[in-house]
């Protein structure tokens, strides 16, 4: 089967070029797992404080932990100093992944006034001396995932792209979205295309995938080597293993019912498994309700599940949600 371009960053060769966007609070190991399954090509961690590795932050750590079923993992660290994000990248590499990435991203307020995040495309000189720092520090691929920059220019993204490139960078994910833009309006989908034009390395567009076809639209618009979604995969999982069918040429299958309800119970089985039923059920309250959005009753339901203290009330909501919704085939 078909499944669009062959994607490889550094020595990692992908199973196919979809990429699941890393979204702190949401792509824990449990959440990986059930994209892995749905066909994502590969998985990225949610972002992880290099200072909080280097200060041994048990809370952190635990972000470093792995499943061999959800292989290749990349694992993306934010941070500003070159020397600290060089022993965090060590640490990462040491605990197994398979690639790492920094944030330059992240556009936060918390974490650009350290420096880290979007903070780093408006200095490059810093950005150039982690990248040093790092690249000599690991030998595991080494990936950074952008925005446009502070203008809309597209000026830094274009500048950091080179720079990333000289030093030894192996791949570029692009949201081509400002960094005081959040994620207003639309993603500036032409420069992803420019950077791909600018840059020898492989470069991932993101942003605003929200059906299968956009994909296919995103690689034809852009020519990019691989795409990752993001917001869209949150209740919609199975974004990966349509998109996948598109590619093939094949119309995209649809999710019934009970693929969803399975889904929806499989996740929250494992996030059971890897963090104990009290606090898994916590997490799941607001996550369960993100696998319902644009169905019909959906307020109801997201309603109910906000009070889930164990699977055994949860189950039932579930299966109640879903039998007597009137629904047939959605999606
Ligand atoms: C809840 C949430 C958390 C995010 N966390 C991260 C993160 O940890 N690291 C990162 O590089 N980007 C993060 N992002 C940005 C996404 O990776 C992605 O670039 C953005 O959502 C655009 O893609 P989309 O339109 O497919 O959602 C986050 C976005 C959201 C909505």
């Amino acid at each position: 089967m078909t499944t669009g371009p062959i994607l490889k960053i550094g020595k990692v060769k992908l199973a196919n070029p979809l990429i699941m966007a890393p979204l702190a609070g949401i792509t824990d190991l449990p959440f990986r797992l059930i994209v892995k399954n749905a066909g994502c090509g590969l998985v990225c961690s949610e972002m992880i404080s290099a200072n909080g590795l280097l200060h041994q932050s048990a809370k952190t750590f635990r972000m470093l932990n792995s499943d061999e079923a959800e292989k290749p993992l990349s694992i993306q660290i934010f941070g500003a100093d070159p020397a600290i994000m060089a022993d965090a990248a060590r640490i990462v590499a040491d605990a197994g992944a398979d690639i790492l990435d920094i944030n330059f991203g992240c556009s936060v307020r918390k974490v650009v006034k350290t420096g880290s995040g979007a903070a780093l495309m408006r200095t490059p000189d810093r950005a150039k001396a982690i990248l040093a720092a790092v690249r000599e520090a690991i030998s595991i691929p080494l990936t950074i995932k952008i925005r446009s920059g502070w203008d809309r220019s597209g000026d830094q993204a274009i500048a950091i792209a080179r720079m990333a490139e000289e030093s030894g960078v192996d791949a570029i994910a692009v949201h081509p979205r400002t960094a005081t833009q959040g994620f207003g309006g639309r993603a500036d989908w032409p420069l992803i295309g420019r950077i791909k034009q600018t840059v020898r390395i492989p470069v991932v567009g993101n942003g605003d995938i929200e059906r299968p076809d956009d994909v296919i639209e995103m690689f034809r618009q852009t020519a990019c080597d691989g795409v990752m979604i993001g917001r869209t995969a949150i209740g919609h999982p199975w974004i990966f293993s349509q998109a996948l069918q598109a590619l093939a040429g094949r119309m995209p299958k649809q999710v019934d019912l009970q693929d969803r309800q399975r889904i929806m119970i499989q996740y929250l089985d494992a996030s059971i498994a890897y963090y104990g039923e009290t606090v898994a059920c916590r997490m799941m309250r607001s996550r369960l309700g993100r696998f319902v959005k644009g169905l019909p009753h959906n307020a109801r339901f997201r309603e109910t599940i906000k009070r889930i203290r164990t699977r055994s009330e949860a189950l039932p909501l579930i299966d109640r949600y879903f039998s007597e919704s009137g629904m047939t085939a959605i999606d």
